[in-house]
């Protein structure tokens, strides 16, 4: 029988296997975020319609034709949230945290709402997981920012992740690049009426496009990157410096256009090869005016947001190929241990109880199924580490412990096993 009432399109409900992959998604980002000093907000999922309008731009699609906007009983504009840094810049403003030493790092996650064409990878209601650093221009911000992003992909263990980074540089040079980019397009003529009257409004739009013919006059066109101001391009070398230094690989792209206005300086965006057309996976950039467009004083900040569902897509689409992404979206005990001595049973579940009071994950074996059976599945699991105690490594009173990634193993007494895998662990 047909439901009567079914979730509104573009949206969906996230049932018990789901909602296991988002948490270990939402664990790892914790740790990871936290750990960079990152304090967590949650702000309302509503604000006043003025906030976006006014931050994320009134020609942009999200405030032209993406909002969720009503008038609530008291006659005021509100709108569920497209976006999560016009509202944190708000709660920055509104609780004084300009007075705290600056920079201050806040990230958040929960849902936000655009009312998009509906399809795969691209919802209605949506969930982000976002962080901001405000009060500080230092180019380590925003390669900060960048670095604790690409390990968050590489902590969930996705593969094919690019990063594509650009500048955009200060309102004034753009302004002036922009009549230089709107004149060269104008002076095509393989726009149709539709596309001149958005390159009027925003001609870096066209970048956007992929009709062959419009990519060769966007190809020559010329690039905000090359119309930097001195400052802007000093300031962009060093966030590329610190970047290489890190071994964060990018691909610089002058092409990149970011959906919301506030930006300036540093924009970036991660793609996912897996995801197919959606590939944007996560985003950002530098936002140093924002703060004062909102009524507080000069205030610069950067800053990005990664969308949940996009993650956990990617990871079930490479989950065949990747034990490792598979291990995210199953979840997994780090330590599998082997008994292929029942004398060593007792033993090994005492270090197995042992790494549990550690936080660490560990699980043992107890089926007495074959060693090679065994093994399959640790793979399968997709633990990364292997214990192995069998009669040899018994009688040493050792273990031998094997890194299921190199393919490497060595042995560890007994005695120093808690101690050992720990530091393996960490
Ligand atoms: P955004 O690029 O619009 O940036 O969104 C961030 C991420 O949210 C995207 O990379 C994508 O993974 C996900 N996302 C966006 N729209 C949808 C959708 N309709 N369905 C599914 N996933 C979606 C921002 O929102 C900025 N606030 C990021 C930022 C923070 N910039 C500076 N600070």
């Amino acid at each position: 029988m047909a439901a009567k009432h079914q979730a509104p399109r573009g949206t969906y409900d996230l049932l018990p296997e789901e909602a296991g992959v988002r948490a270990r998604i939402l664990a790892e980002a914790n740790v990871l975020v936290e750990g960079a000093g990152f304090g967590q907000i949650d702000t309302p999922v509503f604000e006043d319609t003025d906030l976006f309008v006014r931050t994320v731009g009134e020609a942009t699609d999200i405030v032209r034709k993406e909002m969720y906007t009503f008038t609530d009983q008291g006659g005021r504009s509100l709108t569920l949230r497209p976006e999560g840094t016009a509202p944190v810049c708000r709660a920055y403003l509104e609780h004084g945290m300009h007075k705290l030493p600056q920079p201050v790092k806040l990230w958040y996650m929960g849902p936000m709402f655009r009312y998009e064409r509906a399809q795969a990878g691209r919802y209605r209601q949506h969930a982000q997981i976002g962080a901001e650093t405000i009060g500080s221009d230092d180019p380590a911000v925003d390669a900060e920012l960048i670095d604790v992003l690409a390990h968050l992909y590489s902590r969930l263990r996705l593969p094919r992740v690019r990063l594509h980074l650009t500048s955009i540089g200060d309102p004034a040079s753009r302004a002036e690049y922009t009549r230089e980019l709107r004149d060269h397009l104008l002076g095509r003529d393989v726009f149709d009426a539709d596309q001149r009257a958005r390159i009027e409004i925003n001609p870096m739009r066209a970048f956007d496009w992929d009709d062959p013919e419009i990519v060769a006059v966007t190809d020559s066109a010329p690039k905000m990157v090359d119309r930097l101001s001195t400052a802007d391009a000093e300031h962009f070398d060093e966030v590329r410096r610190l970047l290489d230094g890190a071994a964060i690989d990018y691909v610089l792209d002058p092409r990149l256009v970011r959906g919301l206005d506030y930006y300036t300086r540093t924009v970036f965006e991660f793609r996912c090869d897996a995801l197919g057309a959606q590939s944007g996976i996560g985003g950002g950039g530098r936002y140093d005016r924002l703060v004062e467009q909102l009524g507080g004083p000069p205030t610069p900040g950067a800053g990005w947001a990664t969308g949940l569902e996009r993650i956990a897509q990617a990871l079930e689409s490479v989950a065949a190929e990747s034990p490792a992404a598979r291990a995210t979206v199953r979840g997994r005990p780090d330590f599998y241990f082997i008994v292929g001595e029942p004398r060593a049973r007792e033993r090994v579940f005492r270090a197995v109880s042992e790494l549990r009071e550690e936080g660490i994950g560990a699980t043992v074996d107890l089926g007495a199924r074959s060693l090679k059976s065994q093994m399959r599945q640790a793979e399968r699991l997709g633990a990364p580490w292997v214990v192995i105690v069998g009669p040899a490594e018994w009688e040493r009173e050792a273990a031998a412990v094997r890194d299921m990634r190199r393919r490497e193993q060595d042995e560890v007494s007994l005695s120093r096993l808690r101690e050992e895998l720990k530091s393996r662990a960490a």
